[in-house]
């Protein structure tokens, strides 16, 4: 270990363990520019920079060892056990909708509409999560799963959805959304499908119920009927979106 004048603050501390646990490996593991970013630096790793780090060593380009081992051919369902970072959200929606006598098509757009942000990336999640299933679900689906990203921050009494006290506390009283989501909500107001997303909205359970027994196997039947899994493995296809499964299955692959 490095002796130091002052004392490390959490984050030099963490980014020493990181890079005791990179010189333990067989590979060199990087970071994507975006996730650089995400720790408020503009900056990248470069191969060269990298090479001299670590020198012998060729770069990973494939399964990340501390990560859970995914199967040859994953499914989504092996993407909520081994790749989300917590589902329960997700469940207590679906079930939420389940209960109230929901079609199919809204009780998965329930079980994926924040996907997005428990595996990848917070930020415009709705979009990102729809652009995710577009090509494995209804049509109806995905556009559910992308309006909710807007229509979240709009109350329709008629349906009794009100603005989300939680995000009075999240986001302060002050809030209100930038004009692209104003203008996505006008849209998603008039859409035909409008419903199908406000369902999403009126299912999105912020209070946890720490009672509530949910269970992916309770939807593993739904999935297998509205959700075209593909037989390559989710990400191994040629879907448009395959290679948002794949970065999922392999974040640090350096191309
Ligand atoms: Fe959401
Ligand atoms: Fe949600």
């Amino acid at each position: 270990m490095n002796e130091h004048a002052h004392p490390l603050s959490v984050s030099e501390r963490a980014d020493e363990l990181e890079e005791e646990k990179m010189h333990e490996m067989e590979r060199i593991l990087t970071k994507s520019t975006i996730a650089h970013l995400m720790d408020g630096e503009v900056k990248m790793d470069t191969s060269p920079e990298m090479r001299a780090k670590h020198p012998g060593k060729f770069f990973l380009m494939g399964d990340d060892p501390r990560l859970p081992p995914m199967p040859e051919e994953p499914t989504l369902v092996d993407y909520f056990r081994r790749r989300f970072a917590s589902t329960a959200h997700l469940l207590q929606s679906a079930t939420h909708a389940l209960k109230g006598g929901q079609p199919e098509k809204v009780v998965l757009a329930c079980l994926l509409h924040d996907i997005a942000i428990v595996s990848f990336i917070r930020c415009d999640h709705g979009y990102w999560g729809a652009q995710m299933i577009e090509p494995y679900v209804e049509e109806e689906v995905a556009w559910a799963v992308k309006s909710h990203q807007a229509l979240r921050f709009f109350p329709d009494e008629s349906v009794g959805y009100g603005y989300p006290d939680l995000y009075k506390e999240l986001f302060g009283p002050d809030y209100r959304p930038e004009p692209y989501i104003v203008e996505e909500y006008k849209r998603a107001r008039a859409h035909k499908w409008y419903m199908t997303s406000r369902l999403i909205c009126l299912n999105d359970i912020y209070s946890f119920d720490p009672n509530a027994k949910v269970d992916l196997d309770d939807f593993v039947d739904i999935i297998g009927r509205n959700f075209r899994q593909p037989k390559e493995g989710l990400g191994l296809d040629n879907s448009p979106s395959a290679h948002m499964w794949r970065t999922i299955l392999w974040p640090t692959r350096f191309l």
